[in-house]
């Protein structure tokens, strides 16, 4: 059985064909810590648990042994982050998108919701969609994992288009995603533990040893370690979008979705799920893509960001030169105001 975070665990490959990176190992990359400090920490961690060292929690055996801080800690894994956000260019290779929509039209309830929308989503890169309420931003999200059909277009992941594909394959085809939906969606009757179990025991054949290693490692990952047990209605909002990540990573997937993963969290709470999310990519690669309305900190985050209104694309670039944008509706989207384009009122 593999130990949560054991060196086995650390240079498997994920779907991206990249191996991981512990957070340990970035941590002496990045010049925060030294190798000998890191395996100071490692030690400590042996002489207290039989356990194989655990390298994505060795963050925290750093702070607790005063060799680093929290917030050092967690501003020298951004800055790592944000070199390489920087310096994304947004390639013109159509392999380099791992999802496509090519001039989707949408129509519901009599109003073209998608408008012959083309969009190209980067492998194992964070993209952001952004958007006014309303605007289509979630109905995209379902038609890139055909939960929505298009009326008119094409949706491809790599090179296969959703529309032509039978059933079986279009199952395939998402077992490579994870969907954090709006609102969570955590199930009232199950406790924590069931929940992040859920997809391993609808999508997979795994013995249930295996399930409780997967689901403690995702807890672990999402800082919910000993809440195993706790039911929905026992949790913060920050625990519940935490929880329901944690189910959303369980599956080890490529592609992760995540539909306002920070809506109605307090400005901390914002913040440190944006770290996990970051932390999250860092480690795994995963391509991501997160609808979010926190602008303007969302661009922080994010390699790409896609700026959609009334069903158009307005915008799709590196998050360094959205805030440049000249588009009035942008701007105005971006600042807040009342004034512009967009009524409101
Ligand atoms: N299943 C559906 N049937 C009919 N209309 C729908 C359906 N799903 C979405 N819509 C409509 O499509 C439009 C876009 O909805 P969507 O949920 O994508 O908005 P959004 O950009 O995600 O907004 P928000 O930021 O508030 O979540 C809305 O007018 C919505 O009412
Ligand atoms: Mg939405």
């Amino acid at each position: 059985m593999t130990q949560p975070g054991s060196s086995d665990d650390i240079s498997r490959l994920n779907g991206s064909g990249r191996a991981p990176i512990s957070l340990g190992e970035r941590l002496v990359a990045n010049g925060c810590i030294t190798s000998q400090e890191l395996e100071l920490a490692l030690r400590r961690q042996r002489s207290q648990s039989d356990a194989a060292p655990n390298m994505h929690r060795v963050g925290r055996t750093l702070v607790d042994m005063g060799l680093l801080s929290q917030a050092s800690l967690l501003d020298c894994l951004y800055r790592q982050f944000a070199a390489e956000r920087d310096a994304y260019q947004v390639s013109s290779r159509q392999q380099d998108a791992v999802i496509r929509l090519e001039q989707v039209v949408k129509i519901l309830d009599g109003r073209r919701v998608l408008d012959a929308v083309d969009l190209a989503i980067p492998a194992n890169r964070i993209t952001a969609i952004i958007g006014m309420s309303g605007g289509g931003k979630s109905v995209i999200l379902k038609h890139m994992v055909g939960l929505m059909k298009p009326d008119q277009g094409t949706v491809w992941v790599g090179d296969q288009p959703l529309g032509r594909l039978s059933n079986r394959a279009l199952n395939e085809v998402r077992r490579r995603f994870s969907l954090l939906f709006q609102g969570g969606a955590l199930f009232d009757s199950m406790s924590v533990f069931d929940n992040v179990a859920f997809p391993l025991r609808e999508k997979t054949n795994l013995p249930e040893t295996e399930i409780r290693d997967r689901v403690v490692r995702s807890l672990e990952q999402v800082n919910l370690v000993g809440m195993e047990g706790k039911y929905p209605d026992e949790l913060s909002g920050g625990m519940m979008k935490r929880a329901a990540l944690a189910r959303a990573l369980v599956t080890d997937p490529e592609i992760l979705l995540l539909d306002e993963p920070t809506a109605g969290l307090d400005p901390i709470i914002e913040n440190a799920i944006h770290h996990l999310i970051c932390d999250t990519f860092m480690r795994t690669r995963y391509t991501m893509v997160v609808i979010s309305h926190a602008v303007p900190e969302i661009f922080k985050w994010c390699h790409h960001v896609i700026a959609l209104h009334r069903g158009k694309v307005l915008f799709s670039g590196p998050s360094r030169e959205v805030n440049g944008s000249r588009d009035p509706v942008i701007r105005q989207f971006i600042h807040g105001d009342l004034d512009g384009p967009i009524q409101v009122i």
